[in-house]
């Protein structure tokens, strides 16, 4: 496997940094404690290219590759995780899962305005029952004449207070189970659709999340993405692409704070030394440092095979499922080598740590990727 960075995927990288560290770490902290949805510095990310890095520039996005996504990712959310998570949906959940599945009407329609940055694009497939075991959902899209009606109420959507638009999952005929499924394309300024309350959450607080409710919601035959009955399928094929994404958001995480802690083992002193000389501290740097670098392969390697368009869905579960536990346990260590300092609000430690704990859950729980990486495998190994 070659890692060697080509210059476009360097540029992309220093390019992002450079904005990362100069516009979007300054304000992280103030967002964080707001709660605040961070418009302006995601627009501006819109204007750089960076809302649809992976779409071909005909869609409005870079047309770069899915190492730029995940270097960009990187950058982006160790600067700040709640960026990271808006940027991922819009990226990874919404833009590539159109691109993929969607009509040239819609991506005309829907994939330009988000790729491009000047709309933003969200994912909706949970439900309150139905998070892990993602095919049991219970709304309801009904087919009258040309179009279907949608009913039911949708949970933990990223960007769902501020979206434009949506890609939802409903399900047509409930005999079929997860294969009476499909997808449809929402545009949330029609009539039965609404948003509840923005949730409050323990991390990532600048990025919104929020229920959605459908009353009969009225959306065009044109406007399903893919084939009635495929939706389950394309939720799961969607994923597997976000997943990648998520991983690099907590390999950007980890990244933040072992940082922080190599320049604090450095400055800090104790009984006379500097705390970097003691082994204690030398045994935590160590091993974070190295964590992150496996964290990086596992997802470089996603990346890679994803591009060269091989099938990656356990190595996007690997990546996830390693770089999240990963993110956790570096930024528990982080607090750890900071003393007091890394559990007062004076100092971004405990923002990763709050930040890092929804790696291990969204976008499938790391019992949920234990599980892909298990099927997987027994298929490989047949
Ligand atoms: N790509 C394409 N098809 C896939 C697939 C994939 N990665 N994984 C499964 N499928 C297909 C299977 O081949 C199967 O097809 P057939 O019916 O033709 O045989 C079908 O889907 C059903 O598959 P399973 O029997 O494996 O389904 P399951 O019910 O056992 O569920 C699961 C599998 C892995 C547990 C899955 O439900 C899952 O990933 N759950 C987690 C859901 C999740 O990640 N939710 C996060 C939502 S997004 C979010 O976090 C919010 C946000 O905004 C960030």
């Amino acid at each position: 496997m070659d890692f060697e960075l080509s210059d476009e995927q360097k540029q992309i990288r220093d390019l992002t940094r450079e904005f990362a560290q100069k516009e979007i770490a300054p304000i992280a902290a103030e967002y964080d404690a707001r709660g605040e949805f961070p418009r302006e510095t995601i627009m501006k990310l819109g204007e750089l290219g960076l809302m649809g890095i992976e779409i071909p520039v005909e869609y409005g996005g870079a047309g770069l590759d899915t190492l730029c996504y995940v270097l960009a990712m990187e950058e982006i959310s160790k600067a700040d995780a709640s960026h990271g998570t808006i940027v991922s949906v819009n990226n990874s959940l919404f833009c590539n899962g159109l691109y993929k599945f969607g009509t040239k009407e819609q991506k005309e329609k829907y994939l330009v305005p988000v790729a491009s940055g000047k709309k933003i694009g969200a994912y909706s497939l949970t439900e309150p029952q139905s998070g892990s075991d993602a095919g049991n959902m219970k709304t309801r899209a009904v087919l009258n004449g040309d179009a279907y009606t949608i009913n039911g109420r949708k949970s933990w959507v990223t960007s769902g207070p501020v979206a434009d638009f949506v890609l939802l999952f409903a399900m047509v005929k409930p005999e079929l189970a997860h294969k009476g499924t499909a997808a449809f394309m929402i545009d949330t300024t029609q009539p039965g659709f609404e948003r509840g309350k923005v949730e409050p959450k323990l991390g990532i607080r600048a990025s919104a999340t929020c229920e959605l409710f459908f009353d009969n919601y009225r959306v065009p035959v044109t406007e399903r993405v893919g084939q009635e009955g495929d939706g389950f399928k394309i939720a799961m094929s969607i994923l597997d692409a976000g997943r990648i994404g998520i991983a690099a958001q907590a390999l950007g995480i980890a990244q933040a704070a072992f940082e922080a802690s190599v320049k604090y083992a450095k400055e800090r002193e104790a009984f006379g030394s500097k705390i970097g000389d003691f082994q204690a501290i030398q045994w935590i740097l160590a091993d974070m440092s190295t964590r992150i670098e496996a964290a990086r392969l596992l997802i470089y390697n996603a990346a890679l095979k994803k591009t060269r368009g091989e099938k990656f869905t356990r190595d996007a579960s690997m990546a996830k499922l390693y770089a999240s536990e990963t993110a956790m346990w570096v930024t528990t260590k982080a607090i750890q080598v900071h003393g007091g300092m890394g559990y007062s609000k004076e100092l971004p430690i405990e923002r990763y740590f709050r930040d890092a704990k929804i790696t291990e859950i969204y976008e499938g729980t790391s019992e949920i990727q234990r599980i892909v990486i298990a099927r997987e495998t027994l298929k490989q190994f047949v």
